[in-house]
């Protein structure tokens, strides 16, 4: 063991020893004998593991999305020590598990140990498990020899490429070899487990107070064919949860939303006041009480499938990807042709993963025909499309505003997938809703400021680097969307403006990969001919950011996740255009309608870059 190794064994030991949640059943504590059903039927007694060395007993909820990454981890685990007579038996502690929910649990993870129901928490209150998934360890005299997590990769939100303490697999190994378990507790990560509802004075019931707010701020996510591990439509589903609902909710980590509140208003901020967390922690605390469910049903918000209405076109990659179990897949490099021979305008564009488990994110470019890459687009050069991930909401852009498609242009989608234990596929399709050309006053672009020669220095904890972009005409600014890596810290958006003063418009102080939001102002913001946005990023290379795949590394700009990014995405209109005002016609053409346009003009001047644009994107013309 290294020193450094000793240090933090120790630190975790003495943590796990000391903290108060860690109670329940301790070390040492001879475990009696019990009797469970499995979930195919059988009835199971501790007993009858009489001729094992090791029982290692796992609470798991199989929605819990912890649980699935940890599944194939304690299938391997089980069949490696198979043959040292270590038994695995799962618990299943959530009341109301569906049973086909075990069925598919079971099947993707591979597990071929029981799985034992504990329907009234009989066993979790036994032993104290309090979350998902919680091992305990018992020798052959069945006492408790370690108990919490499997190992310390996964945690809600934190992945590390592998885990640097298997405390399972050395738990086991010290029992089989008659030594101690070094370390003897540690504390679960996981959700935390259902408890029975317990009757109270029912100040606040699901149907009239708690199921509103869920819709409001819940179910966009949480609801079948979504992104959330499970729904949160009904009751049973929301009391089931009832206990993450309060801690995430109480502790802001759901609904994901990263912007300090300090600075900006923005249209998707999806908050709940302390009056509606109030209302949650309170049900929760008080029982769970149901109430009566209201007599007309109010029409459900949200229809099955896109978030955007019907799309008038919708294009899928050509065929389904196939994603392996396990390992780090590239990014997929796909090319769809829409077969568009006009421009096309579009107001609202989503981005709809066919298999949501395994797709990390999907950007979609657009690539000028006969061309071998993906270019800027339109005559604000716009980067992207559009983007998907974890938090992104789909692009819908205000009345008269519209990205632009240019004919005979093809899509380019970059798409990132993630493994989860089991093989699978992804078809993912992008749809998209059409703006009536002559309706379309303002054109839209992503813009990007970004730093292609990113170099971080190995262990350091906070890495600054800042990239500017100057406003070559009065703009609107509509949305902004920081994306950065596993280093990835904090990210800014400021503005200076010409006459000296200043302003943050987005302060995102605590930055988490896993979830990329953007940010779309409530109100667009004038800026200026000459302001300066600025974008801030900040990079913790050390070994204190746990999500850090390797301290030691010199990090440079790329596309997988242990590389790293300054990608400061911002949407943009001109402040004054207006594309459906009659200007030029007809014989002059297009080219010459756009010179008298004055802001444009001035745009291709400031950005030398005016007649490349003008000759590759063909604008529509103005009737
Ligand atoms: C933008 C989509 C989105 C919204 C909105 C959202 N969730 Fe989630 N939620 C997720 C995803 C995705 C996960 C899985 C996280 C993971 O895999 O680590 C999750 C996980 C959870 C979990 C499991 C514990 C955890 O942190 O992983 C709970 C509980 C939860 N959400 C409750 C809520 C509640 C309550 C609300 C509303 C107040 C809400 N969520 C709003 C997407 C969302």
């Amino acid at each position: 063991m290294n020193p450094l190794t000793m240090i933090m064994t120790a630190a975790i030991a003495a943590s796990a020893l000391s903290n108060p949640a860690a109670d329940g059943m301790s070390i040492g504590k001879t475990v009696g004998d019990f009797t469970a059903p499995d979930h195919k039927g059988g009835v199971h007694r501790l007993s009858d593991w009489h001729d094992q060395k090791v029982v290692v007993i796992a609470f798991l909820s199989m929605e819990c999305p912890l649980a699935k990454l940890y599944g194939p981890r304690l299938a391997r685990l089980a069949a490696e020590y198979n043959h040292h007579r270590v038994a695995f038996i799962a618990v299943t502690a959530n009341q109301q598990q569906l049973l086909e929910k075990i069925d598919s649990f079971v099947r993707e993870t591979g597990i071929q140990f029981p799985v034992l129901l504990d329907e009234t928490s009989r066993l979790a209150e036994e032993f104290g498990a309090r979350r998902s998934p919680e091992v305990f360890v018992l020798d052959q005299k069945r006492r408790l020899r370690y108990r919490g997590r499997i190992d310390d990769q996964y945690a809600p939100g934190q992945k590390r490429a592998s885990a640097t303490h298997c405390f399972l697999a050395d738990a086991i190994a010290a029992i089989l070899d008659g030594n101690e378990v070094a370390v003897p507790v540690t504390e679960p990560t996981g959700c935390l487990l259902h408890r029975l509802p317990r009757p109270g004075r029912h100040e606040v019931t699901y149907h009239r107070e708690v199921a509103p707010l869920l819709e409001k701020h819940c179910v966009a996510c949480h609801r079948p064919g979504e992104v959330g591990p499970f729904s949160l439509t009904g009751y049973q589903d929301a009391a089931n949860w009832a206990e993450m609902i309060a801690e995430v909710v109480e502790n802001g980590r759901m609904p994901p939303w990263h912007a300090n509140p300090k600075y900006g208003r923005f249209a998707n901020d999806p908050r709940l006041s302390a009056e509606e967390k109030r209302v949650i922690t309170t049900w929760v605390r008080e029982g769970l009480a149901e109430g009566t469910a209201p007599t007309l049903q109010s029409p459900a918000k949200f229809a099955p499938g896109w978030s955007i209405g019907q799309p008038d076109a919708v294009l899928r990659i050509p065929e389904p990807i196939a994603i392996p179990a396990q390992g780090v897949m590239e990014y997929q490099i796909i090319d769809v042709d829409p077969k568009f021979h006009e421009d096309k305008w579009v107001r609202a564009v989503e981005v709809r993963p066919g298999n949501r488990a395994v797709v990390h994110h999907c950007n979609v470019f657009l690539k000028p025909p006969g061309g071998d890459g993906a270019v800027e687009g339109g005559s604000l050069g716009s980067y992207c499309l559009a983007a998907m991930a974890p938090g992104t909401p789909p692009l819908a852009l205000p009345e008269g505003m519209a990205k632009v498609i240019p004919a005979g242009w093809h899509l380019q989608f970059v798409l990132h997938y993630t493994p989860v234990g089991s093989p699978q596929t992804d078809q993912t399709s992008i749809g998209l809703l059409f703006a009536d050309a002559q309706s379309v006053k303002q054109e839209v672009a992503t813009k990007l400021l970004y730093d292609p020669d990113l170099l971080i220095p190995p262990g350091v904890p906070d890495y600054q680097v800042v990239r500017t972009y100057e406003f070559p005409e009065d703009s609107l600014l509509l949305a902004m969307f920081p994306h950065m890596h596993l280093r990835g810290k904090s990210f800014r958006y400021e503005v200076y403006y010409p006459d000296g003063s200043n302003e943050v418009l987005l302060d995102v102080p605590n930055y988490d990969f896993k979830w990329q939001n953007r940010y779309e102002l409530a109100e667009p913001k004038r800026l200026p001919r000459g302001a300066i946005l600025r974008c801030t990023a900040h990079y913790d290379n050390s070994a204190d950011n746990p999500a850090n795949p390797d301290p030691s590394a010199q990090v440079h700009a790329g596309q997988q996740s242990w590389d790293e990014m300054f990608n400061g995405y911002f949407e943009i209109a001109r402040a004054d255009e207006g594309l459906t005002k009659p200007t030029a016609r007809g014989a002059l053409g297009e080219g010459i309608r756009l010179m008298f346009s004055v802001p444009a003009l001035l745009t291709w001047i400031a950005t030398g870059a005016g007649f490349l644009v003008f000759n590759r994107v063909r604008r529509p013309r103005a009737r």
